[in-house]
């Protein structure tokens, strides 16, 4: 992991936000290279999913033909929203504050393992990388107990790594950075939505949020939709943009960030056919992911168990992927395809629902101490009329919700390799090099020519300037050609073309291949061609 942060520093995918100041914590800008990255991985997923998607056709498992549309919707939008979508109420992390070191923790977040010197056992905690912790917390308990190395072998140290909220002991915790036990407060709940004030007066009345999740526009938007596209159900609604929240512990590069992007669909349909699609949705996504490139070892479908349903969840899985900064057998998060029922249309509708509601009974709208609705819903009719039955019904939801930034991060991670190639001189070589989906890289091709004299940066400038109107393509005409193939390996650049003494006699170029470093002749006539069809 530490050489995809140094690479993705060094050539310019990602950079600390505010790096100058010293970085706030949860922000990552996008380089020249990053932002090209994420460009082509949400303009795949848009064309994937919404734009190249034929309505005509049923696509294989499907239960039927659907349509597909978009929307952008605002970050800001009215209060209401979020109270009905239950992220006022609901969306909270807990958190532990250290009273000795002033230092705040997400309570679940919290990891650590008991370690005993004759009769005293503690649990000693550590916010380390996992593949640190073991070490971290011998290193700290051998100082908790003034232990020399030579006197190590007296500390037992648990074999099973545990979160805080799983052990009752709290007077018993060392908390990450402090010295002394028993510093850490209860947990607490703290809302993760941040709050900004809209105009200048700026009262409670004037508080607003910045979206969470990109879904709620959609959900809102529903009717609208509806009524000016001529969608008819079962269809989806797609969206990709930023979201927020004010992570407690916002880690692992760009995996927990503040301010990230999601690429998410709303898919309604008759809630008779709900399980039908949700399978379906569940399987597609799946593909996509190993379509572009992620191995299938590194990937599972995690199915929640009961108690970690999201509020409005009737079921939901995650697509996980095996993070190097993860311990082995542990996936970290890309994706969540949930079941949602109509709880979303139906909140926006009549107002927050209950999400306590006994199972198996009809949601009832949440009231407070008065007997008043809660939250208010909009009173608008959100329910649908199939124009053909004439049934009127409010659809279900199925809801694919991928993270961009997250995608990004496991296709980097995936595509990270090392090995040797021979150079010039036969003689092989360590090379760094990214086995991006052509799709994905950020460089679709590189330009050289081979030597700087007899016409052939000329030749190689004009081509350039040609395939530019096509895709991003890079010129470089410095050092020797093995390192120039080096620089672009390592960036995922998948196909590099060489104008050499062929050249000036029959037009043609190299074009070298990244993964499987076979090169072809082809005519320079030929290459927007040649290269558009590899790169689809
Ligand atoms: N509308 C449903 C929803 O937002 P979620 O599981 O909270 O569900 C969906 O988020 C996806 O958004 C996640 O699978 C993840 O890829 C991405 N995501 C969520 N929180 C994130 C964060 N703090 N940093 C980066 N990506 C995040």
């Amino acid at each position: 992991m530490d050489k995809i942060v140094s690479l993705c520093k060094r050539r310019g995918f990602l950079f600390q936000s505010s790096e100058i100041y010293g970085g706030v914590q949860g922000f990552w800008d996008y380089g020249p290279l990053g932002v090209e990255l994420k460009r082509n991985l949400k303009d795949a997923w848009w064309s994937d999913m919404i734009s190249a998607h034929n309505e005509l056709i049923v696509p294989a498992n499907a239960p039927s033909e659907f349509e597909m549309v978009g929307l952008d919707c605002t970050i800001i939008m009215h209060p209401q929203v979020w109270k009905c979508s239950g992220h006022y109420d609901l969306f909270h992390d807990h958190m532990v504050d250290c009273r000795e070191s002033k230092k705040r923790y997400r309570f679940d977040q919290v990891r650590g393992r008991w370690c005993s010197h004759g009769e005293k056992k503690i649990f000693v905690t550590t916010m380390a990388e996992a593949e640190l912790e073991l070490d971290e917390v011998r290193r700290r308990a051998m100082k908790f107990f003034k232990l020399r190395p030579k006197n190590a072998d007296e500390l037992s140290v648990g074999n099973e790594s545990l979160t805080l909220d799983q052990i009752q002991e709290r007077d018993q915790v060392l908390a990450p950075d402090a010295k002394s036990l028993d510093t850490l407060t209860e947990p607490r709940e703290f809302n993760l939505m941040f709050k900004t004030t809209l105009g200048a007066l700026g009262g409670e009345e004037d508080a607003a949020f910045l979206r969470p999740e990109t879904a709620q526009g959609i959900f809102v938007n529903f009717k609208n939709v509806v009524d000016t596209s001529r969608v008819k159900i079962p269809f989806g609604i797609g969206q990709v943009g930023k979201s927020f929240r004010n992570e407690i512990t916002p880690r692992n590069f760009t995996f927990r960030s503040r301010e990230f992007e999601q690429m998410e669909i709303e898919f309604f349909c008759h809630p008779e056919q709900s399980k039908q699609w949700y399978q379906y949705w569940r399987d597609r996504r799946m593909n996509w992911y190993t379509s572009m490139g992620l191995s299938s070892e590194s990937l599972i479908m995690r199915e929640h168990h009961q108690e970690e349903l999201a509020h409005y969840s009737i079921g939901t899985a995650d697509i996980e992927y095996a993070f190097p900064f993860l311990p082995a057998g542990e996936y970290g998060e890309l994706e969540g395809i949930a079941h949602r029922g109509d709880f979303d249309l139906r909140s926006h509708m009549e107002g927050k629902l209950d999400p306590n509601s006994p199972e198996g009974q009809p949601m009832q709208v949440e009231l407070n101490e008065n007997g008043k609705p809660k939250h208010k819903g909009s009173g608008k009719d959100l329910s649908y009329r199939d124009p053909v039955t004439n049934e009127r019904f409010v659809p279900h939801v199925i809801e694919p919700s991928a993270g961009a930034d997250r995608a990004a991060l496991a296709f980097i991670c995936e595509a990270y390799s090392e090995d040797k190639v021979a150079d010039d001189k036969g003689d092989l070589q360590e090379r760094t090099v990214m086995k991006l989906n052509p799709r994905l890289a950020p460089i679709k091709a590189a330009i050289f020519p081979l030597v700087k004299k007899d016409g052939m940066p000329e030749i190689a400038k004009e081509m350039y300037s040609e395939l530019k109107k096509h895709m991003n393509v890079y010129y470089d005409d410095k050092g020797a050609v093995g390192k120039r193939y080096r620089r672009q390996d390592e960036v995922g650049t998948p196909y590099c073309i060489t104008v050499d003494t062929d050249t000036l006699s029959d037009n043609t170029v190299t074009i070298r291949d990244r993964d499987s470093l076979e090169q072809v002749r082809v005519k320079i006539d030929d290459l927007v061609g040649e290269l558009n069809q590899r790169l689809r």
